[in-house]
């Protein structure tokens, strides 16, 4: 009897760690990983920059192809917005060597072709890292992980994520936006709007007493309130991306 409880404490503890998910402000899991770039360890070769680990099904699927080739499109647009990517699914490296080779040499999608995928792709076939960041959902599949995406800043923290079934291909401007949105959030103490790209107005923080309330609602200067609780202001574009972005060193004529 003993042993059968024991038993059942184990699966019950081993499925907790499946489905244990790290929540946005908390400290980014760690690990160590082989990847197609050589050995890292995460967050802390990462420290002082965003980085975004993002997880996928399987190697030599069609989605998920279509994917890697987009991303590793945009590495350079990521870079320059000082995040770098860091993807993963449950499979070996030798698999993960083969496929980004035939990705290269083989695939054509959306128009981009001869695509070199140049950020670290970590092997996890023993799901360890998959189970930290709770990659595995068993109502979708128990062998492979979801599509999960996860924001990661400077410090370490998770700052977003973002899950996707199976089926369903990730929408890379979205995750573009929300990376430049916190940034901007960070930089510029504001909050940003739905549909907020930069150059359109932020959301100045909510009136902390009924005087400021009062003021919010009276003054002219550069806030626009709709009400005492709902005000923005503008900011522009080249302001935000000045901020935020690298700067790209002009070649000597
Ligand atoms: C895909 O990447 O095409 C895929 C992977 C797993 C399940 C469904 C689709």
């Amino acid at each position: 009897m003993g042993e059968l409880k024991n038993d059942i404490m184990e699966t019950i503890q081993e499925q907790e760690k499946i489905t244990a998910m790290p929540r946005i402000g908390d400290k980014a899991p760690d690990f160590k990983a082989i990847t197609t770039q050589g050995d890292i360890n995460f967050p802390y070769d990462y420290k002082g920059e965003w980085v975004i680990l993002f997880s996928h099904p399987a190697d030599f699927t069609p989605v998920c192809t279509s994917e890697f080739m987009t991303f590793a499109n945009l590495e350079g647009k990521f870079d320059k917005a000082n995040c770098k990517l860091v993807g993963l699914s449950i499979d070996g490296l030798y698999s993960h060597i083969a496929w980004l080779r035939t990705i290269k040499e083989k695939i054509e999608f959306n128009g981009m072709k001869n695509i070199e995928v140049t950020f670290p792709l970590i092997e996890d076939i023993t799901m360890e890292v998959a189970k930290k960041y709770g990659m595995i959902q068993p109502g979708e599949s128990k062998t492979q992980a979801v599509r999960a995406v996860f924001f990661i800043d400077p410090k370490g923290m998770i700052r977003a994520i973002i899950y996707y079934p199976l089926s369903l291909g990730r929408n890379f401007d979205e995750i573009y936006r929300a990376l430049i949105a916190m940034q901007t959030s960070d930089k510029f103490s504001v909050a940003t709007p739905a549909d907020w790209n930069p150059g359109d107005d932020v959301i100045i923080s909510p009136a902390g007493s009924c005087g400021v309330a009062e003021e919010r609602m009276t003054s002219t200067d550069e806030l626009k309130c709709e009400d005492w609780f709902f005000c923005t202001k503008k900011l522009d574009e080249k302001e935000v991306l000045d901020k935020i972005l690298k700067k790209t060193k002009l070649l000597a004529e």
